[in-house]
């Protein structure tokens, strides 16, 4: 391994196709109203996990945007409501194949965005350029995937149903305002695999960027603009007390979509006044685990716990962060994990072949350290030569054997590099950690045997929302549901779902005499409405 204290560049050694253009990146405009606004108050400086070492110093400083209060946030606000205009504005009321021509052209005008995006992702979260560049391309299929799922949903909406006399159309129409705020490990997948099927299906958003990966948005804020009509997406920056806490305080938030910790939704749930009028699409904590059975094989295993565990640093939310591995294999599994971790190349996220990139968030450094600490206290091995190793935001894996209940790494998630390792004699014992955790997102199992394989299948689909044999936990691909029990989700989210969760099926009813009929007859010929209406959007 390298030495972490030569890891980090000089301004020259920078390759230029890289940094974000200007250097640093200094947002000054914030999209309310359709107008990009130039913000006058004070900034926020943004700091960047990847440090260019100076003379006798290292610098992080990469930008700045605005640090808004409450009532930019009401002007948000305000602008959102006037846009959907209790249903009846321009955009609520809009045939669906209209809004899908701006969504269109939003992706168009996104697409001319795509380095500068990357670039920046590379900046503010310290993600490789081969993942970042995954992120940018995964949203714009993702983009192109709710159009056609919105076509295919409007097909079957566009005919009528006759039953018990009675005629109807059953369509599903959009549920009124959306906050709208991602997390800082996939600020632009996550952040947009809410916020363009609330668009999509006729909401009005304000969008607040996390808290790490704000400046990443500003080269799409102009093509927010011009293809969207004014209010129907507005931007909040700024601290989450100042801005989205007012927003829930004032109760005319309809949807709140946040990808995040329980602890941030929670509190923010609870700012709402009419908590029955809320409603909420939540992707929170998770601490999946890998149930390593004794017949596993263990080559395919160690690979899919390695990038299972470490992809992004390990710090996704689906990421395997607890790994239970039975006895008669441990000593030969441990060791074989902890020579693939001593493998991976920790550097700079433009570097060819990279796995192990700088941690974005203040202070993780020393939270792992501790976490490692805790676990030594109490009899934890670190497996791995350079495990826990670290300088600045750049910290080597660690791989650690022995964990046990005691310790803070057996239930808190580490949402970082550590692959914490329980070994187990009987089953009971990881299906127990499972049935007994607050969380319940996914699982995985490793081995060969179809009846223990079937019998673990039958007890854990109760328990998470997704159980992988013989491979890593993941969100895609993202035409499957994802979700979560307990603390982990509310919801659930995929392509198609995502259209469903943001809107309500609504109904028109008559019945089916001739005068209705003679009525209905009217509206379609005339194309009177743009809800009831048979139109088939090829
Ligand atoms: O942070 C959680 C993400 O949804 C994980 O997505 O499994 O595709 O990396 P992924």
């Amino acid at each position: 391994m390298r030495n972490l204290e030569t890891i980090f560049p000089t301004s020259e050694q920078i390759p230029m196709q890289f940094l974000p253009n200007p250097f640093p990146y200094r947002q000054t405009r914030y999209l309310i109203n359709g107008e990009l606004r130039e913000w006058k108050g004070n900034f926020f400086s943004v700091q960047s996990p990847v440090f260019v070492e100076r003379d006798n110093s290292a610098d992080a400083f990469i930008g700045e945007y605005p640090d808004m209060g409450s009532s930019q946030a009401m002007e948000a606000l305000e602008a959102a409501i006037a846009a959907y205009d209790h249903g009846n504005g321009e955009w609520p009321s809009m045939k669906v194949e209209e809004r899908i021509a701006c969504v269109r052209k939003f992706l168009l005008l996104m697409t001319e965005q795509r380095e500068q995006v990357v670039n920046l992702l590379m900046w503010e979260i310290g993600k490789s350029r081969k993942d970042s560049e995954k992120e940018f391309d995964r949203t714009v299929v993702y983009i192109n995937d709710t159009i056609e799922a919105l076509k295919q949903l409007d097909r079957t909406s566009s005919r009528f149903t006759i039953s018990q006399n009675i005629i109807a159309q059953i369509r599903r129409a959009p549920l009124g305002v959306v906050l709208c705020m991602g997390p800082f490990n996939y600020p632009l997948n996550e952040t947009f695999t809410t916020l363009i099927p609330a668009l999509i299906m006729g909401n009005c958003i304000i969008f607040k960027p996390p808290k790490l990966g704000v400046l990443l948005f500003s080269p799409l804020l102009e093509a927010f603009r011009s293809a969207f009509p004014k209010g129907v997406i507005n931007t909040v920056y700024g601290r989450g007390e100042n801005v989205a806490t007012p927003l829930m305080q004032s109760g005319k938030i309809d949807v709140f979509a946040f990808i995040g910790s329980s602890r941030v939704a929670d509190i923010l749930k609870k700012e709402h006044p009419h908590p029955h009028r809320l409603k909420s699409v939540l992707g929170l904590d998770a601490k999946n685990p890998a149930i390593i059975l004794k017949d596993a094989d263990l080559e395919n295993t160690v690979k899919e716990c390695v990038t299972g565990a470490l992809s992004f640093n390990g710090q996704r939310c689906t990421a395997l962060k607890i790994l239970f591995v039975h006895e008669s294999i441990a000593d030969r599994f441990q060791q074989m994990m902890a020579a693939e971790v001593e493998k991976l190349v920790i550097g700079m996220p433009w570097d060819d072949g990279v796995g192990i990139t700088p941690l974005p968030e203040s202070g993780k450094a020393e939270f792992l350290t501790s976490l490692i600490q805790d676990a030594t206290d109490k009899g934890a091995v670190v497996l791995n030569e350079h495990g826990g190793q670290n300088y600045r935001s750049l910290f080597f894996p660690a791989v650690m054997s022995g964990i046990t209940p005691e310790m803070k790494l057996y239930t808190q998630e580490q949402f970082g590099p550590i692959v914490p390792i329980v070994t187990y004699k009987d089953i009971e014992e990881p299906l127990q950690y499972v049935v007994n955790s607050n969380y319940g997102q996914q699982a995985a199992i490793f081995g060969k045997n179809p009846d223990e394989i079937a019998r673990l299948i039958d007890v854990l689909v109760n328990q998470v929302c997704r159980v992988n044999v013989n491979a890593q936990c993941q969100r895609g691909p993202d035409d499957f549901p994802f979700t979560g029990r307990k603390d982990s989700a509310e919801q659930t989210l995929s392509v198609s779902d995502a259209l469903r969760v943001f809107s309500i099926r609504t109904l028109v009813a008559t019945k089916e005499d001739n005068t209705n009929k003679e009525i209905i007859r009217q509206i379609l010929k005339d194309d009177k409405s743009n809800f009831l209406n048979t139109d088939f959007i090829l």
